[in-house]
């Protein structure tokens, strides 16, 4: 691969943060590193930047070993979460900054800085002080900065963190049209699972120190590896349940909430999280017919109209969450708050994994 990250550990004292974590890239792709705070998402960013080093692992990027060289050797650029702009230089001379740093005589510099300027559509601003920019307009910068010096790969770290919603949508688009267009080859962190589904090409979800799932949005979402991948990616349907006898290749589960089929390879006896996709499973009332086989009844506990889609949650309990989606606001044959609802799923749509140990 144009990157291979081969066997990286690290720790800080005794606490492992990255543990013998393979991670590869293609050329031209744009990756997301998806996970929650503490994860080990920029130390990873950094260590493949040159920032960090590892305590043992391997390196290679664009046919070089460069676990050895320092950071400006490895034709590497990054945009962080709050930007790192110089303030007392204006947006041309801040473009202009790795250029002047690689040696590029002042008059040279020109047609690239423009040209990066244009790039992310601030050609118009490269007289201005840093301070006269908005957020949008100085994270744009960043990204001319960072593209100015034609880099092997171009790392991200929470680039869109600071902006408000609108903006960041609005930049999430952009930067992947840019990046798409130029094809520059981006590893792109985030903890926000939207965000990673909206600008990646393939997504690697990570859960302390570790690559839970490395796989495009659609496999993500519709085959989770693991029961932290179904959490994180996407909402679902999910439930403690236990294995109560296997029938070929089907799983007997019993739930809080009544017994449920499913595909799985568990032995019976096994304590199990079992989850659905909320849009794949339907409402209804507990009479009502439904070619879904698995359904349990349950009061309804709160019905969210967001506009596209109407979410129908039943009561659950402990750590279990009953949800599911329904297009439009098509909540018009629910029961009142309170009364029993019922939902209806298709057993093959069931997903099942090991309980979790509890620590
Ligand atoms: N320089 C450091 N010294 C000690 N611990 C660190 C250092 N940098 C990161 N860590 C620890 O490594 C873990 C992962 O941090 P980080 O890579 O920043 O996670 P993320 O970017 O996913 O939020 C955290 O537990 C953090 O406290
Ligand atoms: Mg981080």
């Amino acid at each position: 691969m144009y990157l291979d990250v081969k066997a990286i550990t690290k720790s800080y004292r005794d606490n492992t943060v990255l543990d013998s974590l393979d991670f590869s890239v293609g050329k031209g792709e744009l990756v997301s590193l998806l996970g929650p705070s503490g994860c080990g998402k920029t130390t990873l960013l950094r260590m493949i930047a040159g920032l960090v080093s590892a305590d043992s692992g391997a390196i290679r990027l664009a046919e070089r070993e460069v676990t050895a060289l320092p950071a400006h050797k490895r034709n590497v650029s990054v945009v962080f979460q709050n930007y790192a702009l110089f303030p007392h230089l204006n947006v041309r001379e801040n473009v202009g900054f790795g250029l002047a740093a690689r040696g590029m005589a002042k008059a040279d510099q020109k047609v690239p800085v423009e040209e990066a300027l244009a790039l992310v559509r601030m050609e118009h601003y490269a007289d201005r002080p840093i301070s006269a920019l908005s957020g949008g307009q100085q994270q744009r910068v960043a990204v001319a900065r960072a593209l100015v010096v034609a880099p092997d790969l171009l790392l991200l770290d929470e680039p869109f963190s600071a902006l408000d919603r609108k903006l960041r949508e609005t930049m999430q688009v952009e930067l992947k049209a840019l990046l798409r267009s130029r094809g520059i080859t981006a590893v792109f962190v985030t903890h926000d699972q939207e965000e990673a589904l909206a600008v990646s090409d393939r997504i690697a979800v990570m859960n302390a120190g570790r690559i839970e799932q490395y796989g495009g949005p659609m496999e993500l979402y519709s085959k989770p590896a693991t029961s932290f991948v179904l959490d994180f990616v996407g909402m679902s349907m999910r439930m403690a349940g236990m294995v109560k006898a296997v029938e070929g290749p089907l799983l007997q589960i019993a739930t809080a909430y009544g017994d449920i089929t499913a595909p799985g390879n568990f032995i019976a006896g096994s304590k199990v999280t079992v989850g659905i996709r909320p849009e794949l499973v339907s409402p209804g009332l507990p009479d009502s017919a439904s070619d879904r086989t698995n359904r349990l009844t349950v009061p309804l506990s709160d019905v969210m109209c967001l506009g596209a889609k109407t979410l129908i949650y039943g009561t659950a309990s402990g750590d279990d969450r009953l949800i599911c989606e329904e297009q439009g606001a098509s909540a018009a044959s629910l029961p009142p708050i309170g009364s029993p609802v019922t939902f209806n799923w298709a057993v093959n749509d069931t997903l099942v994994y090991p309980a979790e140990a509890v620590p």
